[in-house]
């Protein structure tokens, strides 16, 4: 079994009184894409925060290449963001700066290459992600898929071993969506990266996924390979990938969580 890259233990996180991740264990092993499910507003994109320091845990572990990051302090967090990046939600882009701009801005920021190596880089991580000639657009100038593709350019920049992909198909239409899973599989299969990948999308979850583990009130309440997931008799697993209204999971349950509708 190839070693773990990122080990959760026990992770604890919570806003106020409301509990976001209750003592949560998961694990991903080199150049694995492990797929992590579960409702809008379960915590999923908290869970991807506190693993790129972004929040911090309330308790419990985060080992990253077999080294403990919670007690990081954000300066040699920053030099682990070298090694591991986040592909977020919405792309995150800078308005103010066109494409070129803004997926070079993590690699000035930390190694600044003179400007010959940041144009080839820049070029280079772009046609990546199959986009050409873009750079010169600003963010207004994208579609949603493609801002999705300018922010995992920005992320390859930076020769990532480990990518953190945050409902990369969300809101993009079948066939960008396709692109995009077609993307996430390249980067394990021809640069050997390890994810996580954040979805409520089943089609994608099925597709890119060595694992899929279930995000319930806090916890990976299961975990299986694809085939195992799709046949799974747990009935919150069962209820949330059929998509039935029908079970368990309850929209009151919801409140006592405090999610907005
Ligand atoms: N910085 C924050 N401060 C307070 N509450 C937060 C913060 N970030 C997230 N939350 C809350 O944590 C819960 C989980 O949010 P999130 O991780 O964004 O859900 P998901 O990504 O699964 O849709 C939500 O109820 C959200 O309001
Ligand atoms: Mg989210």
């Amino acid at each position: 079994m190839a070693p773990a890259i990122i080990e959760i233990t026990n992770l604890c996180k919570s806003f106020g009184n409301k509990i976001v991740l209750n003592r949560l264990n998961l694990t991903v092993r080199e150049g694995e894409t492990k797929v992590i499910i579960g409702r809008s507003g379960a915590g999923k994109s908290v869970l991807l925060k506190n693993i790129m320091g972004i929040l911090r845990p309330d308790s419990g572990s985060i080992k990253v290449f077999g080294r403990e990051v919670t007690q990081l302090k954000d300066k040699d967090y920053n030099d682990l963001r070298l090694k591991m990046g986040l592909v977020f939600q919405g792309g995150a882009l800078f308005d103010s700066m066109n494409v070129a701009q803004n997926v070079a801005f993590v690699l000035n920021e930390f190694r600044s290459p003179s400007p010959q190596v940041v144009k080839q880089k820049v070029k280079d991580c772009l046609a990546l992600v199959g986009l050409n000639d873009v750079e010169s657009l600003m963010p207004s100038e994208l579609s949603g898929g493609m801002k999705k593709r300018v922010s995992l350019a920005r992320v390859l920049c930076m020769e990532p071993r480990i990518i953190l992909y945050d409902e990369p198909t969300a809101g993009v239409d079948p066939i960008t969506a396709d692109a995009i899973n077609h993307l996430i599989i390249e980067m394990r299969d021809k640069l050997g990266v390890s994810s996580i990948v954040v979805t409520h999308d089943m089609n994608a979850a099925y597709k890119i996924a060595d694992a899929i583990g279930m995000f319930y009130h806090g916890q990976i309440i299961a975990e299986g390979t694809p085939e195992e997931i799709r046949a799974t008799t747990h009935p919150v697993v069962k209820q949330f990938i059929h998509g039935l209204a029908q079970g368990p999971i309850t929209d009151g349950e919801q409140l006592i969580f405090g999610h907005p509708k």
